[in-house]
C-alpha cells in the first residue's frame, strides 16, 4: 500500500522544518545530570520540542499519551529501542535521520554514543501525558504516568 502524506500531516517533515539552530529561540544546553529540553514551537494541533542528550542519557520505555509524533536527530546519534516479540530491538539513528510514530508507539531513546546528541521532536496533539513502562517477562508493565505541567 502506498501512503501519501501531505506536508502538514508529515510530522517528520515538520521536525525537519525546525532543524536549523538559527531558528531556535535558545541555544542548546547540555546537562550531564538531567536531560535538557525546551519547547521551540507551538502550532494548531502540534508542538515542537528540542532535546539534548549527554552521552549515556536516555529515557525509560514510554508512550506519548495517544499522541502521534516524529523525531529527528540533529547532531550526534541516538538509539531507539522498541519492543518486538517481548524483547527490546534497537535502531540506530544518525544525525539527519529520524522516524515517525503512531499514537500507540512505545519506545525508549538513549544516546549510547560518546558525543552529545540533539534532536527535534514533534507531537500531535501537544504532549499532555506519558506513561512509563517496565519490560517484565516480555510484557510491558505500566510503572508511572507523567503529566504535562508537573513532569515537564
Ligand atoms: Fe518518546
Amino acid at each position: 500500500m502506498i501512503t501519501i502524506r501531505r506536508p502538514a500531516d508529515d510530522l517528520l517533515a515538520i521536525a525537519r522544518q525546525h532543524a536549523d539552530p538559527a531558528d531556535w529561540p535558545t541555544g542548546v544546553h547540555f546537562d550531564p545530570v538531567d536531560r535538557w529540553y525546551t519547547r521551540v514551537a507551538t502550532a494548531p494541533g502540534h508542538e515542537v520540542w528540542l532535546l539534548s542528550w549527554w552521552p549515556g542519557q536516555g529515557t525509560d520505555l514510554h508512550d506519548h499519551g495517544g499522541c502521534a509524533g516524529a523525531f529527528l536527530v540533529v547532531a550526534g546519534e541516538l538509539t531507539e529501542e522498541t519492543v518486538d516479540r517481548g524483547r527490546l530491538r534497537p535502531t540506530r539513528l544518525a544525525a539527519g535521520t529520524g522516524r515517525r510514530f503512531g499514537p500507540r508507539h512505545v519506545h525508549q531513546v538513549t544516546n549510547v554514543g560518546s558525543v552529545p546528541a540533539v534532536s527535534v521532536h514533534v507531537y500531535r496533539p501537544a504532549l499532555r501525558r506519558m506513561t512509563r513502562y517496565h519490560l517484565e517477562d516480555g510484557r510491558l508493565r505500566a510503572a508511572e504516568v507523567a503529566e504535562a505541567g508537573t513532569a515537564w
